[in-house]
């Protein structure tokens, strides 16, 4: 079974209710049929219902909910010490982006995605400012997962990478629980029992000297340090982290014995094109997940298809059971 279709079995085993800020797109309303015939989760779309032609699927209107009010007060309380008055909270409550990040905020729904017509960072500061990091966890990044056609890497081809979407340059401490975070998504959406991370830079064990250096072998102590009982190592090049006869001789002694399943890329610029290199030229199936919110949020790209709606959802799904 492909990595998808699993988590699609796990999804359909403990029914979530996900919402879909951008009801009235076109392909979220599509995508919303498909999650619901074949029981992914339970849909909920928000927008002007005159707009959304989807039968048996719970609309929401934002403008007209009785819960507006309710979700408003909610709001000021979270925002005020940053400035926002009881008037900006009840017009902010009226964009379904933020109407649906309250609802997953008060348990109205168990997770959210969106990104079809927002873009990331639109999608993300929201979630960022009112949703929040969960307990003992530092920052919101990303993992995708790479389901890759080469199997003799990862777990069975399967690999995680982090953080692609979210921190464009983490301190040593974000990058540390950017790679503690990636094991928790390896294990809760790979079934990846034993998470092997890497910590990777240009440089394998001291063997170039540079700040950029220094700042992924800070992250690997303090990563050392959070989550002592997790395999894990750096800083590590990609060869001596995917390839065992590499690592016997750059990096004699890695827990990881060049058999990481989990990669941390030291900035967005390297996970960004990591991820892109890994999916265009050696043809893996990449799904991309936000990790470390309190509650499960996902993005998706503009681009995206009916599909990958379906599929976020899923995920999404199962991060919240
Ligand atoms: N983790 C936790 N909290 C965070 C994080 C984080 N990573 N980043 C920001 N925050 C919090 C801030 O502390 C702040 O909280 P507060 O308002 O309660 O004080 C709030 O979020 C907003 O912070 P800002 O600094 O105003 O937000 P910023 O403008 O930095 O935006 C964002 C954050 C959107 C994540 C930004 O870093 C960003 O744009 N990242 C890149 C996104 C992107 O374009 N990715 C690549 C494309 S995606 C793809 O290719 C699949």
């Amino acid at each position: 079974m492909s990595l998808i279709e699993t988590i699609k079995t796990k999804a359909k085993k403990d029914v979530k209710r996900i919402v879909l800020p951008e009801g009235e797109e076109p392909r979220t309303i599509a995508a919303a049929k498909i999650i619901r015939d074949e029981g992914l989760a339970v849909p909920v779309l928000l927008g002007d219902p005159a707009r959304i032609d989807a039968e048996g699927i719970e609309i929401i209107n934002p403008e007209t909910s009785d819960k507006a009010a309710g979700y408003a007060n909610e709001l000021y309380e979270l925002r005020k010490a940053k400035g926002v008055t009881p008037e900006d909270a009840a017009k902010l409550v009226k964009d379904p982006m933020y109407y649906g990040i309250m609802m997953v905020k008060l348990g109205d729904a168990d997770g959210l995605v969106s990104g079809a017509v927002h873009t990331t960072g639109d999608m993300l500061r929201p979630a960022l400012q009112i949703i929040k990091t969960k307990p003992g966890m530092k920052v919101v990044s990303s993992s995708f997962l790479m389901d890759c056609p080469n199997k003799s890497l990862g777990e069975n081809g399967l690999l995680v990478y982090a953080d692609c979407v979210v921190m464009p340059n983490p301190t040593a401490e974000e990058l540390a629980h950017i790679a503690v975070s990636a094991a928790e998504t390896a294990r809760a959406l790979c079934d990846i029992e034993e998470p092997r991370v890497a910590l990777l830079s240009f440089s394998t064990k001291g063997s170039a000297k540079h700040e950029l250096v220094s700042k992924v072998q800070q992250a690997t102590e303090i990563a050392h340090q959070i989550a002592p009982s997790l395999l894990l190592d750096g800083e590590l090049q990609l060869d001596a982290a995917l390839v065992p006869e590499i690592a016997a001789s750059k990096a004699k002694g890695s827990p990881v014995e060049g058999r990481a399943n989990v990669l941390i890329f030291p900035d967005l610029q390297a996970g960004n094109i990591g991820y892109k290199i890994t999916q265009r030229i050696a043809g893996a199936d990449c799904f991309a997940v936000l990790q470390g919110l309190a509650k499960p949020c996902n993005d998706l790209s503009r681009g995206c298809s009916v599909d990958d709606i379906v599929n976020t959802v899923a995920m999404t799904a199962v991060q919240a059971q």
